[in-house]
């Protein structure tokens, strides 16, 4: 098939890149700068220089191909997080640009959309598990945006066309956002949002690429991709071993964490997210996992 990916140059978009290309795929990476250029070629695609906020530019880069794949984001890392500003990037790509690349993809008669989601939606469930048919906690404007993507991607799937909607669990692997948190783990600072017997939902970067190539065999709808859900006080025992400190990685007090703000009180949540759907939808399974050794340099 021939597949556009957009956000091919970030930590997701090239692990979809390379994973689609393994698996035989024409793909073509786009990037908004010559800089990028090598960066795509380098995971075995064509690249393409294009404005993902322009639709005219959309559509010449999605001509002739049969799907889409939208791995944009822009994630402030760490508690820059917390700064007003820090998200307006992020906002603008899952607003102006996922609705302008789900526009350009049906206007050049791309067949299907595969759109990133996220299960940071999903309410607080406890240690209950969470499906896809879990009413999603977006009230707060914070979440506007995602929730405007997911509406374009959803209209995408009409006149025979179909979209898939990832909802990622959180990622880990080879990554600013965890070379940060081990970073802080060695140095026995405290990086951990939440309480240790809250659950946590992780996906490593690489069964995330691999998921992208599985999502095209799957029937529209939205589904959860995750490997096997631990407590965020195992998760801060992984850390420790991985980031090969004595001790495990440290939560923030409480007092720190009630004022953390919207966007970084999803981290707070205790996200039980079961992938069943996708696995026996696609057959795909995660491979690497948080007790995985080195799992941070995969
Ligand atoms: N589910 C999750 O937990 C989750 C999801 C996403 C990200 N993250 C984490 O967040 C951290 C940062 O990753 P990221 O994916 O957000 O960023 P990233 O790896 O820097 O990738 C951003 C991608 O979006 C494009 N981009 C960024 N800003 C843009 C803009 N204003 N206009 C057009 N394109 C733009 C870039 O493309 P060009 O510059 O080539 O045009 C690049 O391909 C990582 O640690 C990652 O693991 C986690």
């Amino acid at each position: 098939m021939k597949i556009a990916v957009t956000g091919a140059t970030g930590v997701l978009g090239q692990e979809a890149v390379e994973a689609l290309v393994s698996a035989g795929h024409e793909v073509t990476g786009v990037t908004r700068r010559e800089r990028g250029i090598p960066v795509v070629e380098g995971r075995g695609a064509r690249a393409v220089v294009a404005d993902v906020f322009d639709a005219d530019s959309l559509t010449q880069a999605f001509e002739g191909h049969d799907v889409v794949v939208n791995t944009l984001a822009h994630v402030p890392i760490g508690m820059a997080a917390m700064r007003p500003l820090a998200w307006r990037e992020d906002d603008k790509l899952h607003t102006d640009a996922s609705v302008a690349i789900s526009s350009a993809a049906a206007a050049m008669g791309v067949q299907r959309l595969i759109q990133e989601s996220t299960v940071f939606m999903y309410p607080d469930n406890g240690s209950e598990w969470i499906g896809e048919d879990e009413p999603l906690s977006v009230r707060n404007q914070a979440f506007r945006p995602r929730v405007r993507e997911m509406r374009s991607a959803v209209d995408f799937a009409t006149g025979g066309r179909s979209s898939v909607i990832l909802r990622l669990g959180q990622l880990f692997g080879r990554d600013p956002q965890t070379t940060h948190t081990l970073k802080a783990t060695r140095s026995g600072d405290p990086i951990l949002l939440g309480k240790p017997e809250n659950y946590i939902t992780l996906l490593h970067h690489r069964d995330a690429g691999r998921a992208f190539v599985a999502a095209l065999g799957a029937r529209s709808g939205f589904y959860n991709v995750g490997g096997e859900p631990i407590t965020r006080g195992r998760w801060a025992k992984d850390l420790g071993t991985e980031a090969e400190s004595k001790k495990s990685a440290k939560f923030y007090p409480e007092i720190t964490q009630a004022v953390v703000g919207t966007r970084l009180e999803v981290q707070r949540r205790s996200l039980r997210v079961s992938s069943v759907r996708f696995m026996s939808e696609t057959g795909w399974r995660p491979l690497i996992g948080p007790s995985t050794p080195g799992w941070s340099r995969m």
